[in-house]
């Protein structure tokens, strides 16, 4: 795979392909400029480079068409306060007007293209759209961790239509840290999964099974692995048509001596809101008008306990519904325990990244991922698309 160092910049036109898919508040405004701040390595060091930059993202999913509250304007303000100079936004995507703009470009002048999903043939991976954005173009950088398990075409289709395609410093980043959870991770290895739902973790879990010491499992997506061995859940969220995967991942475990937890206590309450009363169950069943929406305190401690042991953690997926205060203990205590260990901790996945900030420890985990999904498929597969591609160029 290339690297930034392998090329001579100086002068080409570079593809910079980057996730700037932030959150925007009802104004428009950015909530969060984690995923711009990512990349100023990458554009730093090709603005040193003496480079034409023209970077392209994408913004929600606006399904093909034009819409105006996702266009990318709020993130060229943005990144080019980041980079205290003009960011010239392209008014479309591909077209003449676009290819003039990149024709025009003079080294260390960045152009931004407008929102890639505007097009459908972006997520089609289609190759006529993937030459277009490939038109003026001599380099492709693909500094897009978050977007690199989408075979689009400005992740995979594009790098046929340029003379050479690299990985940016935030790929190259990503890539280290999560390999070192797949290849060589130092044992115990603890993986903490939560999150709603039990069907998006079904391969992590699988993979993980191969891995990891310890499996230890949070949030709703808990419920379905109890349900499915019979226990009376409450009115808990369960994945009625996920039953048979859990039980046949907690037969797996039990093959393959990987000890997978489940909450041994929970917060349950009769809803997902800040004023419904909270009441801790140490034992099932689970009342029928009640909902578990955090683990317990007995939970929180024999997690803890393993987390403060392991020598490498992943983390993806909350352990309750910690947007709401009483419910985000479980989650907070876990975000301490993998803070003050002394493993390498890898945290994936926007809500557990959210969570590591609520809780105030970002600082001290040793690497916080821009990609949820990605990462996650990355620790499944062992590979993403977007970066297959540039392995073979
Ligand atoms: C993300 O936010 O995970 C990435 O930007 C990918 O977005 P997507 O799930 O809409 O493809």
């Amino acid at each position: 795979m290339l690297l930034l160092k392998d090329l001579d910049f100086k002068g080409k036109r570079v593809f910079l392909r980057v996730d700037f898919n932030v959150p925007l508040d009802e104004k428009g405004e950015i909530r969060d400029d984690t995923r711009i701040r990512a990349v100023i390595p990458t554009l730093n060091y090709l603005l040193d480079q003496k480079a034409k930059i023209i970077i392209a993202s994408h913004l929600g999913r606006p399904k093909g068409k034009f819409n105006p509250k996702l266009s990318l304007k709020p993130v060229a303000r943005r990144l080019a306060e980041l980079i205290s100079q003009k960011v010239i936004l392209a008014p479309a995507v591909i077209g003449d007007e676009v290819d003039n703009l990149k024709k025009e470009l003079r080294e260390n002048q960045v152009l931004l293209l407008e929102n890639l999903r505007f097009h459908t043939e972006e997520t089609n991976n289609d190759s006529c759209f993937a030459q277009h954005l490939a038109n003026e173009v001599d380099y492709y950088v693909n500094d897009a961790f978050g977007v690199c398990h989408r075979a689009h075409a400005s992740v995979v289709a594009i790098t046929e239509y340029v003379k050479k395609s690299a990985a940016g410093f935030l790929v190259k980043k990503e890539i280290e840290y999560l390999s070192r959870a797949i290849h060589s991770p130092e044992i115990p290895y603890a993986a903490i999964l939560g999150g709603v739902k039990v069907s998006d973790k079904i391969p992590v879990i699988e993979n993980l099974l191969n891995k990891a010491d310890d499996i230890l499992i949070g949030g709703a997506m808990a419920y379905t692995f109890f349900a499915a061995q019979g226990f009376e859940v409450g009115c808990s969220l369960v994945e009625e048509d996920k039953k048979d995967l859990a039980l046949n991942l907690l037969s797996h475990a039990r093959e393959k001596k990987v000890n997978l937890y489940l909450p041994s206590d929970h917060i349950a309450a009769p809803a997902v809101a800040p004023e419904a009363e909270a009441e801790t169950i140490d034992a099932f069943p689970i009342p029928s008008d009640l909902m578990a929406l955090d683990i317990g305190p007995n939970t929180v401690r024999k997690y803890s306990k393993i987390i403060t042991s392991a020598k490498t953690i992943f983390w993806n997926g909350p352990m309750g519904v910690f947007e709401i205060d009483k419910f985000s203990h479980g989650t907070m205590d876990i975000a301490e325990a993998v803070a003050n260990s002394d493993a390498l901790s890898i945290v994936g996945g926007g809500d557990s990244v959210a969570a590591v900030y609520k809780a105030g420890v970002s600082e001290k985990i040793s690497h916080i991922s821009t990609g949820g999904g990605a990462s996650l498929e990355f620790i499944a597969n062992e590979t993403l698309p977007g970066i297959e591609v540039l392995m073979e160029k």
